[in-house]
């Protein structure tokens, strides 16, 4: 069997990005709106830091509206719900992001909780996490929609027949994944770090996705011959000879000798994080201002 195709995510949210931004520029033309984006930013946790930056850019580059609200580590609990608030009555930001992790003693779920439900970008809130189980429109967590665009590209949008196994249970991915997933028809197994026999749960898998946060855990013994890979992992290791290297959840190396296709680590997940926030910004922008959301 031929080695995998790369599932080239990179270039597939360059492209997700400059559709966004013709929907940006057609309801300015049409309708004057200018869809908002604000992130909030608690600390200077680095790693934060550069994914608002990136943010900022391309919310910028797509034509819309960026309002960044840094706050020092030390903020209050009270004081961050008091700036979501602020946010959730201000009519020109339209989507809204808190970037998580929070430093402690912040706690995440009430802020999350605390955004309004149509500018909860992240699709965090249980409001949309419920609109999501029930078939609803709403906003839907977005390393996931990205993951599902790319799984669409490849075996289309309708999955009946299909097993999925997704490895990781976590609000921000693995969870959403499963509903998404199950939505297109497909026969979803959720795995977690509790599962007997992972690798026998998934190689009955058509479609992986792995969202565990664990450097290389899937080998590539584990993967179906012609199954669909989606690595939504980013873990850094030590590198022979020093310094450090971004690896993915599943040993790549392995992998792509028996997969059909394989998302790469970096490279394919996770630009499509930016791409499908800025798309769920303008889905907001359009519900609230009662505009038909153009098609991407
Ligand atoms: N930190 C890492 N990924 C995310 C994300 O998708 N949303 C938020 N709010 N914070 C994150």
């Amino acid at each position: 069997m031929s080695e995998a195709a790369i599932i080239d995510g990179k270039g597939f949210a360059a492209g997700l990005r400059a559709r966004v931004a013709r929907q940006v520029a057609a309801l300015k033309a049409d309708h004057d709106v200018t869809p908002g984006l604000a992130v909030v930013l608690v600390g200077a946790d680095p790693a934060s830091e550069i994914y608002v930056r990136n943010k900022r850019v391309q919310t910028v580059e797509a034509g819309m509206e960026s309002f960044e609200f840094n706050r020092p580590a030390d903020i209050t609990q009270d004081e961050l719900l008091g700036l979501v608030r602020e946010l959730n009555q201000d009519e020109r930001v339209n989507g809204i992001l808190v970037q998580l992790p929070l430093p402690r003693p912040l706690v995440e779920q009430p802020v999350t909780q605390a955004i309004d439900p149509d500018k909860d970008v992240d699709g965090l809130n249980v409001v949309n996490a419920g609109r999501l189980v029930s078939g609803l429109d709403g906003l839907f967590p977005c390393t996931p929609s990205g993951c599902m665009m790319l799984i669409a590209d490849r075996l289309g949008a309708d999955l009946s027949g299909k097993r999925a196994i997704v490895i990781g249970r976590s609000n921000l991915v693995g969870k959403p994944i499963a509903q998404m997933l199950l939505r297109a028809n497909a026969t979803v197994t959720m795995a977690h770090s509790r599962t007997d026999d992972l690798p026998a749960e998934c190689r009955r898998a058509d479609i992986v996705v792995a969202a565990v946060g664990k450097p290389e855990m899937v080998r590539g013994g584990w993967i179906k011959h012609g199954a669909t890979v989606i690595d939504v992992g980013i873990n850094r290791v030590p590198k022979d000879g020093g310094g450090t290297r971004v690896v993915g959840d599943v040993c790549f190396a392995e992998a792509k000798e028996r997969a059909d296709a394989i998302t790469p680590v970096p490279g394919g997940v996770g630009p499509m994080t930016i791409a499908t926030l800025l798309h769920n910004t303008v889905i907001a922008a359009c519900r609230q201002r009662g505009v038909a959301v153009p098609a991407v």
